[in-house]
């Protein structure tokens, strides 16, 4: 089976961008490396068990406390190897307490989510790996220092899902938003999507609606309305889906639109929610504006939010502009979430 006619090849694609911006020629070297790590991880992770018991819990447990998974510390430990021999000083990722310094000599910094959806590896649902890659400060006083800007200053950011089809989504310089997908009889990634937009509207969301009772006011009352579909305020069917991996909710937001939401609740430790702001939220949000959309903390966009640390966590809402603006009036304007909807004489008494 020959490849679609005209199909760009990822490398002709990085020497395209680096030849019209030379500046770009360490985070190609980045994105090189990811994508030939990547490649190894699509195939073990293909093989599952007969590669071995990728899924089983270890002893030990990450930052977060969550156990770690044998498959979390294997990627970890191959992406970081692959850092090794890209233009990396610095890297910080969901398995390792603290920065780890590579060559200090280096102008690029890479935070990353080595395998996002762990819960999944078993279930043979799609995972994936979430990266950002940002610059470093030239006053940082600290390896830590360079990781606590703003997503907005990341000079590419993505995410590689491994699921049916391996596909390397990202976004580079001022760039929008590509999907590369791995042509396993090949071993490279080829452009399957050029540019994809976020649909505007939407009519699917995304939330782990079994929380519903920690949630707060404005997301009771949002979630309550797309229930109530063509009778409620909204006037529109929704439909849901909840996959476990935001990799996989999100290739599908870029794709067909939708919302995706893990906000705050009242669980204990999880004010901010559960998600990441570094190598989870930051990553997303760059790819997600890139091609149109919006994120946000359920207020403030979230590339504009400066980390207090370089594991915080952070509520995340993110997909078509339209709806995620609509979640931010739900919480500046707690009259109108008390009033929206057909619920209110419930909702106004009982939850505000
Ligand atoms: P990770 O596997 O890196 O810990 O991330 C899991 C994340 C994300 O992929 C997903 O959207 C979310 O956690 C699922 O959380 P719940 O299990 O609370 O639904
Ligand atoms: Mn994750
Ligand atoms: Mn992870």
């Amino acid at each position: 089976m020959p490849q679609i006619a005209g199909t760009e090849d990822f490398e002709a694609h990085l020497d395209r961008a680096v030849a019209l911006d030379a500046r770009l020629g360490g985070v190609a070297q980045v994105l090189r490396a990811i994508a030939v790590a990547s490649i190894e991880m699509s195939g073990l992770i293909g093989l599952g068990r007969l590669y071995g018991r990728l899924g089983d819990s270890r002893a030990s447990t990450n930052t977060d406390g969550d156990v770690q998974k044998e498959l979390d510390v294997l990627a970890n430990d191959l992406f970081v190897s692959a850092f090794k021999r890209a233009p990396v000083a610095a890297v910080v990722s969901e398995e390792m307490s603290e920065p780890l310094v590579l060559d200090p000599a280096c102008l690029l910094v890479v935070a990353m989510d080595p395998l996002d959806g762990s819960s999944n590896i078993d279930a043979n649902v799609s995972i994936g790996t979430i990266f950002s890659i940002l610059p470093v400060l030239a006053d940082a006083n600290g390896a830590e220092a360079h990781f606590l800007q703003p997503g907005r200053t990341q000079i590419a950011a993505g995410f590689v899902i491994y699921g049916p089809q391996t596909s390397l989504v990202f976004a580079l310089g001022s760039g929008q938003t590509q999907i590369f997908t791995l042509d396993r009889r090949a071993g490279r990634f080829y452009q399957a999507v050029s540019a994809p937009v976020v649909a505007s509207e939407c009519a699917e969301y995304a939330i782990n609606a079994s929380n519903y009772r920690h949630w707060d006011t404005p997301i009771r009352a949002f979630i309550d309305d797309c229930e109530q579909g063509t009778e409620g305020p909204l006037k529109r069917n929704h439909n849901m889906r909840w996959t476990g991996s935001l990799v996989a909710d999100a290739y599908r937001i870029l794709l067909r639109g939708g919302i995706f939401l893990y906000p705050g609740d009242q669980r204990a430790g999880y004010m901010d929610g559960r998600l990441r702001l570094l190598y989870e939220a930051n990553p997303v949000a760059f790819i997600i504006e890139r091609a149109g959309g919006k994120a946000s903390d359920c207020l403030r966009p979230i590339l504009d939010i400066v980390p207090s640390a370089i594991h915080a966590r952070i509520p995340l809402v993110f997909g078509s502009p339209a709806a995620v603006e609509l979640v931010a009036r739900y919480h500046s304007d707690l009259q109108f979430s008390a009033e929206h909807a057909p619920l209110f004489g419930k909702r106004g008494l009982m939850r505000l």
